[in-house]
């Protein structure tokens, strides 16, 4: 093949990935100028115990059941998601923000510091990614689990989801811990927790 050639193929390949995400953005946009804020209303429940794996549609590898509505969710997102976790070492869920990353939703992180600290391969790898972690040095545990699902967006087509419990996103946790976590969007919940999650997000330090 000669380099002319070879460089319009590039340049074609280039354009169509260029156009399949432009071709995502597009549609929301438009909806989102005419309809009017859902109303949508999502309640439910989700435990994790020490059942066997199942395979998911939301991800490559079997996980348990309860790991599989936590995926779901966390596949949610068209805008934001503001994570604020104890401990977060869990891979699957690591590739999963990597993956939002890559389809534009802004994810924010919020970690404790010493936990962090423990896991530095992990943060570094979001970190590469652009996704922005922080943290704060004190002697506090930042021991909160949760995390808000397009909560910090002005779109009006999305349903503000927060997901919160007893679940540290670990391998261990998510794979036989006895847990529980709730996911509402109930509108009250879903400020509270924005808010707080605002305010440390201005008091925490971004890691360096
Ligand atoms: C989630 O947070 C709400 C409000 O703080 C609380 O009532 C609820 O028990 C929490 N859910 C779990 C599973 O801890
Ligand atoms: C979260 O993970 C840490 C570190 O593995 C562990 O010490 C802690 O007990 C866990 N907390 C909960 C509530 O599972
Ligand atoms: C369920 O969640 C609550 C609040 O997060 C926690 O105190 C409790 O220990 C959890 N239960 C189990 C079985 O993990």
């Amino acid at each position: 093949m000669s380099t002319g050639r070879y460089y319009t193929l590039v340049i074609a390949a280039c354009g169509a990935v260029i156009g399949y995400y432009y071709g995502r953005r597009t549609p929301n946009q438009a909806i989102q100028e005419k309809k009017p804020r859902k109303t949508k209303e999502i309640h439910e429940v989700i435990m994790f115990s020490d059942e066997g794996l199942i395979s998911s549609k939301h991800y490559r590898n079997s996980v348990t059941p309860g790991m599989d509505r936590v995926l779901h969710y966390l596949n949610f997102p068209r805008h934001t998601l503001d994570v604020c976790m104890y401990v977060m070492t869990s891979p699957d869920i690591c590739n999963v923000l990597l993956k939002l990353n890559l389809r534009r939703v802004k994810v924010r992180v919020i970690l404790d510091a010493e936990m962090a600290f423990a896991s530095r391969s992990y943060f570094s790898r979001l970190q590469r990614q652009c996704i922005e972690v922080r943290w704060i040095k004190s002697s506090n545990i930042m021991h909160h689990k949760f995390c808000l699902i397009d909560a910090s967006t002005e779109s009006n087509e999305v349903v503000p989801l927060l997901m919160n419990g007893s679940l540290n996103w670990t391998k261990q946790a998510t794979h036989g811990n006895y847990e529980n976590v709730t996911v509402t969007s109930q509108r009250e919940l879903v400020e509270g927790y924005m808010k707080e999650f605002e305010r440390l997000w201005v008091l925490f330090k971004p890691i360096v």
